[in-house]
């Protein structure tokens, strides 16, 4: 195995058991997300409605299952193969599929996404996927895998998030940084930005192959119920990239992040908390329809 692989399969398993470990408190993400599922999967059903004679649908990073959940509201008989590489994320869309009684056909897979492994060529007529390639390791070996099993004439429906650094939690961030004497708090992308930026997002998936590639900027609300909530979640429940800045935070510090969220809570306080106590997020996000 080359390094780099070796390097990647490391972060990997880190994404495994992060994404694993996040499971339970994921339904905070889901209230921004499962909106967005539906949105994407009626856009795709405009283009190539899922109940064509022979379709099969693929939820590629499928979490826990809320685009498995839009694609059989649209269309409750088409067959769905749900995958994910994180065994807690992807039995979190086994019970949403019991509870929510999908019809069947429906298959669940522990898969990574830049190897689809048993799923043939060209056998997918609805390759779906959001907020998974922007943030996995080798996005663009993802994209061709995707391609791979798409069919001829087949369309993907893709959603990435917009800003590759999630800058609703960098500013306050490094305000609240500055507050406490730590001038120089940095941190990378957390996400490659040629997955993130509307333009770059059309090159990649051209270069990957897919046609008539449409791309789409929105904003959405991303709501808490209140200030301490919100503070709740992003310290205490394990989201990955709240990881990544407070580990960012420690390296540049020297210090815990206890000295920290009270500052933090103030700046998230100012930009997003409403009269009504409510916390309301603004999160850019970039909706694509490709075919192959
Ligand atoms: C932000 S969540 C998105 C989940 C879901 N699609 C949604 O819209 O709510 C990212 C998901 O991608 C999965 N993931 C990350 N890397 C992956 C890979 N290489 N193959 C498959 N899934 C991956 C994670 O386990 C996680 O469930």
């Amino acid at each position: 195995m080359a390094s780099s692989d070796m390097k990647n399969d490391d972060v990997l398993a880190k994404e495994m058991n992060r994404w694993s470990g996040h499971a339970n408190a994921y339904t905070n993400v889901e209230r921004l997300t499962l909106p967005l599922a539906i949105q994407l999967a009626q856009w795709v059903d405009s283009v190539l409605p899922f109940a064509t004679h022979g379709a099969s649908a693929l939820d590629d990073g499928c979490g826990s299952g809320v685009l498995g959940s839009a694609i059989k509201t649209v269309c409750p008989a088409v067959p769905l193969l749900s995958c994910d590489v994180a065994e807690g994320m992807l039995s979190q869309a086994q019970s949403r599929a019991k509870k929510e009684q999908w019809s069947a056909p429906c298959d669940f897979q522990i898969l990574d996404a830049r190897n689809l492994e048993g799923v043939p060529d060209a056998s997918i007529t609805h390759l779906m996927s959001q907020y998974m390639i922007c943030l996995a390791p080798e996005p663009d070996r993802i994209a061709q895998e995707m391609y791979r099993v798409l069919k001829p004439g087949g369309v993907l429906g893709l959603g990435t998030y917009g800003l590759p650094r999630f800058d609703h939690v960098y500013y306050p961030w490094v305000i609240a940084a500055w507050k406490i004497g730590v001038l120089d708090f940095e941190i990378l992308d957390l996400m490659a930005s040629k997955w993130t930026k509307p333009a770059s997002v059309k090159d990649a998936l051209e270069e990957a192959g897919f046609k008539d590639v449409e791309v789409r900027e929105k904003m959405v609300d991303w709501e808490f119920e209140s200030l301490a909530k919100a503070m709740h979640y992003a310290f205490r429940e394990g989201n990955p990239a709240m990881e990544a800045y407070k580990q960012a935070w420690r390296e540049k510090s020297g210090k815990d992040t206890d000295v920290f969220e009270p500052v933090y809570a103030e700046e998230m306080g100012k930009l997003y908390e409403q009269e009504d106590g409510r916390v309301v997020i603004p999160i850019k996000v970039v909706f694509c329809i490709g075919r192959k």
